[in-house]
């Protein structure tokens, strides 16, 4: 692209003003800079400076989920499927490590955050050990897909290696990156981080499968014959990855997905709900649902809209391999974004100041026909560190792990 046609598609979307630095700029920071222009998705551009259409929702209706109860009646048969399906190769595990993890202010990537206080236990080497449970039950290994972003990928792959992969053999993990979307102020004007540098941020972890797509990894799925994939969040330090009983419940349930959720403590808390809507499975924000469904009750006493999500599912491949061309809901979050002025100036907001664009792994399960509520005890598989403080903090995901015996 000329200097004229980027000028030309830069007016066309009235972003005129990240051309401010580019008659400075040395031929190959131009190269760079018009690479980064070239890839922008225009339609987020135009979300933002148009303004935010209100998702219409469909009509919502609890779903049937497996409980405690019935997980632990049907444990052994459940198991017995899943370790063969692991034992077959049939499993894989996506491990989803793009994030930034803002909340919780952390440098480079979440997973190498040190949980430990006596010795070093970083969360990486936490979700090695849990997979690694089961990879011992079963005799074999497990393929580890890991998504990163552009930002964390190189600082990722260098720690684990530098840690042996805690012990899981390299043949079996794979990275992949992640696509990257612009941010925008709230006038939709695309930030920039430096001179020759958009403001960029990984898009969500929604297109973790297309992302594996773009990387050629749909080829390596199918030659190593995984049908179903395992796709979890890397903060949730006491998950079960790769959970036998887990796939065994979904495929005996005859379910395209699978969540493993926590029963709601009380009719407010702020979590994501595993519903139906207009009949098909679907996950409902907190801040969506009305009164009505946060109280409303079951003849025996219990929350209808009660099943939390954690952010680990099961998806059969087949079946997000015939979604994998639909395009997702975009979510438009405001953030504090940091960015570069007309004079030259790099500025870290303290309020929120723009749009960062993300798809969402959970809005996924909606374009499959089924998905099991998968209950776990929240008390032993869901201690996810989200922020520096306070809920889901270091902290008390660190009271958890010491009440399920991790040694600190
Ligand atoms: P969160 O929604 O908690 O986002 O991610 P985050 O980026 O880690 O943290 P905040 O919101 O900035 O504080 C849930 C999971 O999805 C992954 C994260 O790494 C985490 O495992 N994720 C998130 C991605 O892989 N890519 C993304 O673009 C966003």
């Amino acid at each position: 692209m000329d200097r004229k046609e980027l000028i030309a598609l830069l007016k066309k979307y009235g972003q005129e003003h990240l051309l401010f630095y580019y008659d400075n700029l040395s031929e190959e920071q131009k190269n760079k800079f018009v690479k980064q222009i070239e890839k922008i998705d225009w339609k987020l551009v135009n979300i933002a400076r148009e303004g935010r259409k209100e998702e219409k929702r469909g009509c919502f209706e609890p779903i049937k989920g497996m409980g405690l109860e019935q997980i632990e009646t049907n444990k052994d048969k459940f198991s017995e499927v899943g370790l063969e399906m692991i034992k077959a190769g049939k499993i894989g595990a996506v491990l989803l490590a793009g994030g930034q993890g803002t909340r919780l202010g952390c440098e480079g990537p979440k997973g190498i955050v040190n949980v430990g206080i006596t010795k070093d236990l970083y969360i990486f080497e936490l979700l090695f050990m849990n997979i690694m449970e089961v990879t011992k039950k079963a005799g074999t290994w497990i393929p580890f897909y890991i998504m990163t972003s552009e930002k964390n990928h190189d600082v990722t792959v260098t720690f684990l290696k530098e840690h042996h992969f805690f012990g899981y053999p390299e043949e079996y993990v794979t990275f992949f990156i992640q696509e990257m979307a612009v941010s925008v102020d709230f006038e939709g004007r695309i930030l920039m981080e430096g001179p020759d540098q958009l403001s960029l941020s990984p898009n969500g972890n929604g297109g973790w499968f297309s992302s594996m797509m773009k990387a050629g990894l749909l080829e390596d799925l199918r030659r190593r014959g995984i049908e179903w994939l395992n796709i979890f969040a890397v903060d949730n330090v006491l998950q079960r990855i790769a959970d036998p009983v887990f796939i065994g419940a979904t495929i005996y349930s005859d379910c395209d997905s699978g969540a493993k959720v926590v029963r709601k403590t009380n009719p407010n808390e702020r979590v994501g709900v595993l519903c139906l809507e207009d009949g098909k499975p679907s996950i409902i924000e907190y801040y969506e649902m009305t009164d009505e469904m946060n109280h409303r009750k079951n003849s025996d006493g219990r929350l209808s809209y009660c099943f939390g999500v954690t952010l680990n599912y099961l998806f059969r491949v087949d079946k997000i391999e015939n979604i994998s061309n639909t395009s997702m809901p975009i979510h438009v979050v405001e953030k504090r974004i940091p960015y570069l002025t007309k004079d030259g100036q790099y500025i870290v907001p303290e309020n929120l100041n723009g749009y960062k664009f993300e798809e969402l792994a959970l809005d996924m399960i909606h374009f499959l026909d089924s998905c099991l509520p998968f209950e776990v005890v929240r008390e032993r598989e869901f201690a996810p560190i989200k922020n520096a403080t306070g809920v889901d903090s270091l902290e008390s995901a660190r009271e958890l792990l010491k009440k399920n015996g991790v040694e600190l």
